[in-house]
C-alpha cells in the first residue's frame, strides 16, 4: 500500500475475526517498529509478544479500555529500556515512534489495530509490569491489540487550516 493511504486510511479497529496471525506477519510488524527513528539511534525499545489466549485474557484485567483483547489474536507491548535511554520523556516518544510503525503495518499487511495508552499512567503500568515480570529498569510505554478486522471505519475529516501556522504563531 502506498505510505499516504496507509497512514490516511489506518483506523483503530477493536473487532477482529479471531483469526492466527502468522509468524513471518509478526516478525515484519516488529521489523517495521525497530525502524522507527529514535533520539540518538539510542532505539530503547523491547516487545512482549501476547499470542497466548490464556495470557491475552488477562490484559482487559489489568487496561481499563482493553476489552477488544478477548478478540484479539495478538497483543504487542511495546517497553522502554531506561538503561539504554535515561530520559523518560524520550522513551515515550521513541516508543510511540515505534508504536505507529506496528499500525501502519498492520494496516498494510489486512490486520486491524489499535494503540492502547499505558504510559505515563502509573495504574496500567504497574498491574502490566506485574503480569509481565518486567525488571526495574523497562517502562511499559504501550500496548497494541491486533487482529484480522471485524469492523470497517471510513477515513474521517481532519485536516484544519487553522491548526497550521506559517513562519509565526
Ligand atoms: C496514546 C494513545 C492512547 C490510546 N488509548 C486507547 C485506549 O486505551 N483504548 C482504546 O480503545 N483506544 C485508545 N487509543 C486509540 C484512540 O482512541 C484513537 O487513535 C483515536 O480515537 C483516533 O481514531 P483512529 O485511530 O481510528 O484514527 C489510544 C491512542 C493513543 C495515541
Amino acid at each position: 500500500m502506498e505510505t499516504l493511504k496507509a497512514i490516511l486510511t489506518r483506523r483503530s479497529i477493536r473487532k477482529f475475526t479471531g483469526k492466527n496471525i502468522p509468524e513471518e506477519i509478526i516478525t515484519k510488524l516488529l521489523e517495521s517498529a525497530m525502524y522507527a527513528p529514535s533520539a540518538r539511534n539510542t532505539q530503547p525499545w523491547h516487545f512482549i509478544v501476547i499470542n497466548q489466549r490464556v495470557i491475552l485474557d488477562k490484559l482487559p484485567h489489568v487496561h481499563p479500555y482493553a476489552e477488544m483483547c478477548y478478540e484479539a489474536s495478538l497483543a504487542i507491548l511495546v517497553c522502554g529500556d531506561t538503561n539504554i535511554e535515561n530520559l523518560e520523556g524520550y522513551i515515550a516518544v521513541n516508543c510511540a515512534a515505534a508504536t505507529q510503525n506496528i499500525l501502519l503495518t498492520a494496516h498494510d499487511l489486512g490486520l486491524g489495530s489499535v494503540w492502547l495508552g499505558v504510559y505515563p499512567r502509573k495504574e496500567r503500568m504497574e498491574p502490566l509490569s506485574k503480569l509481565f515480570n518486567l525488571p526495574q529498569n523497562i517502562i511499559p510505554v504501550s500496548l497494541v491489540a491486533l487482529g484480522y478486522p471485524n469492523e470497517q471505519i471510513n477515513m474521517p475529516g481532519r485536516f484544519k487550516l487553522e491548526r497550521i501556522h506559517f513562519n509565526k504563531w
